[in-house]
């Protein structure tokens, strides 16, 4: 089973990225064959800045390192570093229709967010789909957000398969648990786009201050509170073990303590849980042609696969022969 997905690289991963998403790749990586990949062309479509566009996708491939993925395990690259996507997504897209497109809101929602509707915005999901299908991927992790982009996916593959014969591999969703669960220091969901984020590698000192201006609502702590419902709990429940989470709960039950003593228990647990990981991300910092060499032998491995593919789609279509 082939396991693959990409991560747009938009700048720093925030808790809700770990928890959501990044963590939950890095335990795939144990149990099938994985493929991940920094999606710098999508990436294409929103930054324009050439500065940040290396920096985000280098930078996007060393948080993955540093929190865990393990390049003898887990095949790791970068999008654009295999070219036989790019020219499998325009024989994807000279064969879809308009209307399959159209219906896709996110195109709509980046649009109403204010992104330039750019023709690349609009054909997004066509190369997700090359992405997808160039390594006859079998499962494709994703958050709930992105469910409809794989049902395209599916449709693009079924009708190409329908045309010209079994050439691609049918892959299937499998949405990530709690993917839109932990909270932002305004108690609702965590995203870059509503200015409420932790970043997973920002300095412990500016976490703690992040940490320390959660909102709370105007309840009295020292009262007793179910804590299941109370973001500052369930951000702390992110960090520890079952243990100190029942300790912690009960703490809730009696009542008697204030929020400041779990906002400070927060920036304790998240310093403690990330700081391997901080320290490894310093390392890869320093050695970038360590990261290089990584990325340089995933795209190899990555490549192998999509020429295959690719090679299959052109002849299937008759324009290799
Ligand atoms: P943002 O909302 O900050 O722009 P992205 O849309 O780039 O985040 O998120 C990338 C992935 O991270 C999502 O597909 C989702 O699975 C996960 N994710 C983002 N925010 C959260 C959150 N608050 N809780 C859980 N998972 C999240
Ligand atoms: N569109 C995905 C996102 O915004 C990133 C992505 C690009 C992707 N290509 C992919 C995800 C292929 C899964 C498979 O998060």
């Amino acid at each position: 089973m082939r396991v693959l997905s990409g991560i747009q690289p938009t700048g720093r991963p925030h808790w809700g990225n770990y928890f959501g998403a990044i963590r939950q790749y890095i335990q795939l990586q144990n149990e099938d064959q994985a493929f991940y990949f920094v999606a710098n062309l999508h990436a294409l479509t929103t930054i324009r800045d050439r500065n940040l566009m290396t920096e985000y996708t280098l930078n996007a491939a060393i948080d993955l390192l540093a929190l865990g993925l393990d390049p003898n395990r887990a095949v790791l690259f970068v999008q654009s570093d295999v070219p036989e996507v790019s020219e499998l997504c325009w024989i994807l897209l000279a064969g879809t229709s308009m209307g399959l497109l159209e219906r896709c809101v996110s195109f709509k929602e980046k649009k109403d967010r204010g992104l330039s509707p750019v023709a690349g915005l609009f054909t997004y999901p066509v190369l997700q789909a090359a992405d997808i299908l160039a390594y006859d991927s079998d499962v494709v992790p994703v958050g709930q957000d992105q469910t409809q982009h794989i049902e395209v996916c599916r449709d693009i593959a079924q009708a190409f398969n329908h045309q010209y014969g079994e050439v691609f591999v049918l892959p299937k969703a499998k949405v990530l648990s709690d993917s839109a669960k932990v909270p932002g220091t305004d108690g609702e969901k965590m995203s870059k786009s509503y200015g409420n984020t932790i970043e997973i590698f920002e300095s412990p000192k500016e976490a703690r201050k992040k940490c320390m201006r959660i909102a709370t609502d105007s309840r009295p702590m020292e009262a007793p509170k179910e804590p299941d419902n109370d973001h500052l709990y369930q951000l702390y429940s992110l960090f520890v073990d079952e243990k100190n989470r029942a300790a912690m709960a009960s703490l809730y039950r009696a009542g008697g303590f204030g929020y400041g003593d779990v906002k400070k228990a927060i920036a304790d647990a998240a310093e403690a849980f990330f700081a391997p990981a901080r320290e490894r991300r310093a390392e890869l910092e320093n050695n970038p042609d360590e990261v290089r060499e990584i990325l340089a032998a995933g795209a190899q491995r990555a490549r192998a696969k999509a020429s295959e593919v690719l090679g299959r789609a052109q002849e299937a279509c008759g324009i290799k022969f």
